[in-house]
């Protein structure tokens, strides 16, 4: 049966609209062939997974393409490997948003409309760092703009910052579809990327928002509500970053109870700043 005859299939047996957002590729075998010639690998050892062609593509706004577009024969560590070696090419904040916007080794990116790379300003000597874009991100283009961004405003607000005083990124450059969590493979093809962005951005303190940047960035597995408000260190090129870990905002807005917590850590921030006026 050829797709069209397994649609009508669909059709006549009553199907009217997908239950899925990532659909099942029942023709994996048959669009993966293609592909493999396409990149005419002499031996699967031998192909670069990166060969024109053989990546993901950026699927245009309402088309989510089937994962059969990875290249058959690449494995989680070339995409990994490669991210590295163009994360650290990388000698500008404008070079390393060109090659995210480019990278085509993760699957999130299939998904997403747009690359969310940061916001905020480059010369500032805070970095926020959150998890995800979420729906509204993905559809703007820029970090924290949906009802968590405002929280996130409003936080910066108490303690006089705003987004022409720090930098804001995420873990992740791509809306992960239906906000599921991103699988390990899905991270550790972005953390080169985010590695080369904090190296680059140079912040003198950083801001962990809730417990995915704490685990990806510091690989801090104890959980936010134990490690928030104390002080720890990130090693960027040859420097120790004071990093304090604090509540996501959009936990704040589930547990505003909790907003006690996060002014207390945002009260730290603060002092810190006011002990070290180069920051502010
Ligand atoms: N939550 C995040 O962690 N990041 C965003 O950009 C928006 C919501």
């Amino acid at each position: 049966m050829d797709e069209l005859g397994a649609l009508c299939w669909l059709v006549d047996a009553g199907a009217d609209e997908a239950a899925q957002v990532a659909p099942v590729n029942r023709f994996q075998a048959k669009m993966a062939a293609p592909l493999a010639q396409m990149n005419d690998p002499p031996s699967a050892s031998q192909i670069s997974p990166f060969a024109h062609g053989a990546g993901l593509r950026q699927a245009p706004r309402g088309i989510v393409r089937p994962t059969a577009v990875l290249n058959p024969h690449a494995h989680d560590n070339d995409y990994i490997g490669h991210a590295l070696e163009i994360a650290n090419a990388c000698n500008t904040l404008a070079e390393l948003k060109a090659a995210v916007e480019a990278f085509e080794g993760c699957a999130l990116k299939q998904f997403a409309h747009t690359t969310v790379f940061a916001d905020g300003n480059p010369a500032g000597r805070i970095m926020f760092i959150g998890e995800a874009p979420g729906f509204e991100e993905d559809k703007t283009g820029l970090p924290f703009v949906g009802r968590a961004g405002k929280m996130l405003d409003k936080m910066l607000m108490a303690i006089g910052l705003d987004r022409t005083t720090t930098y804001i990124i995420n873990v992740l450059p791509w809306r992960p579809p239906d906000n599921r969590n991103p699988d390990p493979a899905e991270v550790a093809k972005c953390l080169p990327f985010l590695r080369r962005h904090i190296e680059l951005q140079s912040p003198r303190m950083i801001v962990l928002l809730g417990g995915s940047p704490l685990r990806h960035v510091l690989g801090n597995a104890e959980g936010i509500l134990h490690s928030r408000g104390k002080w720890l260190h990130y090693h960027a090129a040859g420097r120790m970053v004071p990093v304090m870990p604090t509540l996501h905002p959009a936990y704040l807005l589930r547990q505003p109870t909790h907003k006690k917590l996060a002014w207390r850590d945002l009260l730290a921030i603060n002092h810190k700043l006011q002990q070290n006026h180069e920051l502010a």
